[in-house]
């Protein structure tokens, strides 16, 4: 038997995590039993993830009591086949406490405001399609006049109630901000402020996945050598695509900084055992992103042993192409700017492999496996992304020259 040796924490990310690609399987189609799903998992494990995903969600870690309103409490009820679960969420000045609900008899009015809505129906509108979102059964209740109506003691009804419910209803709806910007800079990741402008970019190519089902993988965590810090572009991915399952690769220990919906692998980009293995657990992948060590080599290896695992239709992203020029400390060069050996050089053997119905010379150069798998190649400063599809249209025009030169020269008529 093997023992779990993950400390509580992470187990608990990971056992969260494994709940959520259920929910997300079933939230897949409208005709799934999403309350049978529930019944398995335990109405409480998955109102805990809920509430989680809720709370990272709707970010009221940002709401600040006033001054006298501090822990005003929200209370959110899940009801499941009649029964209700309640959670308390209270609003301190030193954040939000969470007191995590149990399976118990029907919520009574309270003096704090309520949230109440069947757990499926909030299931489906975190995790499945956004078609699929609804509120038909959601019903908010306000405390009563002792508290609502002001009076010399009680001024009003604190604000903080009013903006936690909005949040957590602009959530509930999937009206949440998608300006990636803005999650970079909330998330602290460097791929925008004064090293990179990739957000846009990245909303070009990204924006249309927004409600698809993915697996993401990122090679590169940040942090440096803390294993408590980093993990910003996950976070700010786990946020714009609330559908996806996150990973990060890096070769530094990040164990800590797993999440519900978000999972921290330990490697090495240059390791062709430590990338199958994560191709293993977690893949195949939509969309790779490679923002690890930028050496050339790891990047060339990294994108060999992982592109074939990434889907049909999916991305693969390689950042910081700047790396493959400088010498210290990436070990890039800019003596021959076509060497394929060198990542901007491999983009353009990519961009060859685009165009390989159209050689005309049968050895212009060896067919490479990925030739026929890449649709397009975008190259921006300092960033590609490379579309991988079908890249078969034919050419008629090189075929007919391919079949004069194969015929010879003409006989002279004369
Ligand atoms: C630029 S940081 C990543 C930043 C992060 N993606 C973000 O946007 O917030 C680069 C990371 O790559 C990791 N790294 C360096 N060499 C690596 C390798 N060979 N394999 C995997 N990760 C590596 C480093 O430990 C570091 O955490």
């Amino acid at each position: 038997m093997s023992i779990d040796q993950r400390p509580a924490g992470q187990r608990d990310a990971a056992r969260a995590t494994a709940v959520v690609e259920r929910l997300l399987a079933a939230t897949a189609s409208r005709d799934d039993d999403v309350d049978a799903v529930i019944d398995d998992l335990g109405a409480v494990e998955v109102a805990d993830v809920v509430v989680a995903e809720l709370l990272f969600r709707a970010c009221v870690e940002d709401l600040v009591p006033a001054a006298g309103d501090d822990g005003a409490a929200v209370t959110v009820v899940f009801s499941h086949r009649g029964r209700d679960i309640t959670t308390f969420l209270a609003v301190t000045s030193g954040g939000v406490r969470v007191v995590p609900g149990e399976l118990g008899a029907p919520y009574e009015e309270s003096l704090s405001p309520s949230l109440t809505q069947e757990l499926s129906e909030t299931v489906r509108a975190l995790y499945g399609p956004l078609a699929d979102v609804s509120a038909t059964t959601r019903r908010i209740r306000w405390p009563g006049p002792e508290v609502v109506f002001p009076t010399p003691q009680r001024p009003s009804l604190p604000t903080v109630f009013y903006a936690v419910v909005q949040r957590l209803v602009q959530v509930l709806d999937r009206r949440e901000p998608s300006d990636l910007t803005e999650l970079a800079v909330r998330y602290g990741t460097d791929k925008w402020g004064a090293m990179h402008q990739y957000p846009r970019r990245y909303e070009t190519h990204f924006g249309p996945l927004r409600d698809r089902r993915l697996r993401i993988l990122e090679i590169g965590v940040g942090g440096f050598d803390d294993p408590a810090k980093g993990g910003g572009s996950l976070r700010m991915w786990k946020r714009y695509f609330p559908r996806a399952l996150v990973h990060g690769l890096d070769i530094l220990d990040k164990s800590p900084l797993a999440e519900p919906r978000m999972t921290i692998v330990r490697g090495d980009q240059s390791d062709t055992d430590d990338l199958d293995e994560v191709v293993r657990r977690h893949g195949p992948f939509d969309i790779v992103i490679d923002d690890g060590s930028h050496r050339p080599e790891h990047v060339l290896a990294s994108f060999n042993a992982l592109f074939p695992h990434v889907k049909p239709d999916g991305l693969y992203v390689i950042e910081d192409l700047m790396a493959c020029y400088w010498p210290v400390p990436f070990g890039g060069s800019d003596t021959d700017l076509s060497d394929p050996g060198f990542t901007v050089g491999f983009l353009k053997s990519l961009l060859d492999g685009l165009h390989h119905e159209e050689f005309l010379r049968p050895d212009a150069r060896a067919a490479l496996p990925t030739d026929a798998l890449i649709s397009a190649v975008h190259v921006y400063h300092n960033l590609a992304v490379i579309e991988k599809g079908p890249n078969a249209d034919g050419s008629l025009v090189a075929s007919l020259l391919r079949a004069e030169r194969a015929a010879g020269p003409k006989a002279d008529p004369a």
